[in-house]
């Protein structure tokens, strides 16, 4: 009897988008999972990860890895198990994470399984967990407010897309440093549950007509640190109420992902000048060699209650693509993430 192989959907980049991503510019295709050869190792994808940057790896923009090269089986972060292994180091029922990719498995050899992490068991950290507030978007949080934003006791914080992944943990890391926390959110539903279930001081809707009025009044005395997700206007409208030494922490400028023309993120500089800003851009990997500490933190902050977070799952690897707009349309609160599987 032949045996019968089993099927890995992929999805392959087939177009750069040129606005927001659409389904067509992906082939969803089916190929049989080639046999391990020694060394290898099969990870059956469970989590993939929606991040803006799988906006930025489609283009061929200047960025800080190689753009996902058409015909490629897209890039994306992911947690899996190790369904066969053929190599010492990992054993079946290993979970890992790390680039697995937009499809149903991953063969790793050995220069992939060298970019993999083991996940270590940690009480009460579920994997959507690890793949969210506890993993690179926890990091993200962590890194760009506490190593560049450098906060002190009783400064200001201001935080855009704050009910997104990155946003929500680093409000929650700036009352855990003793800072006045102002998040800037989309819709009333995201900013009440900034204010009454993360403690936020304020937050505010950008939507409503007179939001810079209620930024100027949540801040009554400048605002000290930027951590900066969205770019555009709202950056300008914070950058005009930075205090003298203030600091822009630079993590993304998520207004301009779907857009040919970033012109539109000008600052006037002469105001960086006279008030001695600092203005640094970061990625998360840019801290690497910290990663062990700094999620032993989180995950501790997050199992005492510290640290509050929430995903948006959606099912089905057959969806990635259009769920991907949520991170356009703010549809998420807290990680969007895809449940590809329960194996
Ligand atoms: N530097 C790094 O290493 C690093 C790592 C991870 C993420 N990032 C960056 O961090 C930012 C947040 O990423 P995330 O993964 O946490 O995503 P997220 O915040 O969970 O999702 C994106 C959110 O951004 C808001 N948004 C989208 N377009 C907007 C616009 N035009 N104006 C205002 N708000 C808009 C939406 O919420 P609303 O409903 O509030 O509009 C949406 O929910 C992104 O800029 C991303 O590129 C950087």
């Amino acid at each position: 009897m032949p045996q019968t192989k089993i099927k890995n959907r992929q999805f392959r980049l087939k177009t750069r988008p040129v606005e927001r991503v659409v389904p067509d510019n992906f082939s969803f295709i089916e190929e049989d999972v080639p046999d391990l050869k020694d060394g290898e190792v099969l990870i059956r994808n469970r989590i993939l990860s929606l991040d803006p940057t799988n906006r930025i790896w489609m283009t061929d923009m200047e960025q800080y890895m190689p753009p996902v090269e058409i015909g490629e089986v897209m890039r994306g972060l992911g947690i899996g198990r190790v369904a066969a292994s053929k190599n010492p180091n990992f054993k079946e029922g290993d979970f890992v994470s790390g680039l697995l990719g937009w499809q149903d498995f991953f063969k790793a050899g050995a220069d992939e399984l060298k970019m993999l992490s083991k996940l270590p068991e940690v009480p009460g950290v579920t994997l959507e967990t690890f793949a969210g507030a506890a993993g690179m978007t926890g990091l993200t949080a962590y890194f760009g407010l506490l190593e560049i934003g450098q906060p002190k006791q009783g400064e200001t914080l201001v935080v855009s897309a704050a009910a997104g992944a990155v946003g929500s943990i680093v409000g929650q890391l700036g009352k855990i440093s003793g800072l006045n926390v102002v998040g800037i959110a989309g819709s009333a539903e995201k900013c009440k549950w900034l204010t009454d279930d993360l403690s936020f001081d304020a937050a505010i809707n950008y939507k409503e007509s007179n939001w810079k009025d209620q930024l100027k009044k949540a801040t009554p005395n400048g605002i000290d640190i930027d951590f900066e997700n969205v770019g555009g206007e709202i950056m300008e409208t914070v950058y005009q109420r930075m205090n003298l030494f203030g600091r822009i922490v630079l993590c993304g400028l998520i207004s301009g992902y779907n857009d040919t023309d970033d012109s539109k993120s000008r600052l006037p500089l002469s105001s960086a000048l006279m008030k001695r800003l600092r203005i640094q851009g970061f990625i998360v990997m840019d801290f690497a060699d910290k990663n062990v500490e700094a999620i032993t933190k989180l995950a501790t902050w997050i199992a005492q209650g510290k640290i509050k977070h929430r995903e948006t799952i959606v099912n089905g690897l057959e969806n990635a693509p259009t769920a991907l707009n949520q991170l356009f349309d703010g549809g998420n609160v807290g990680k969007l993430l895809i449940k590809v599987s329960d194996d």
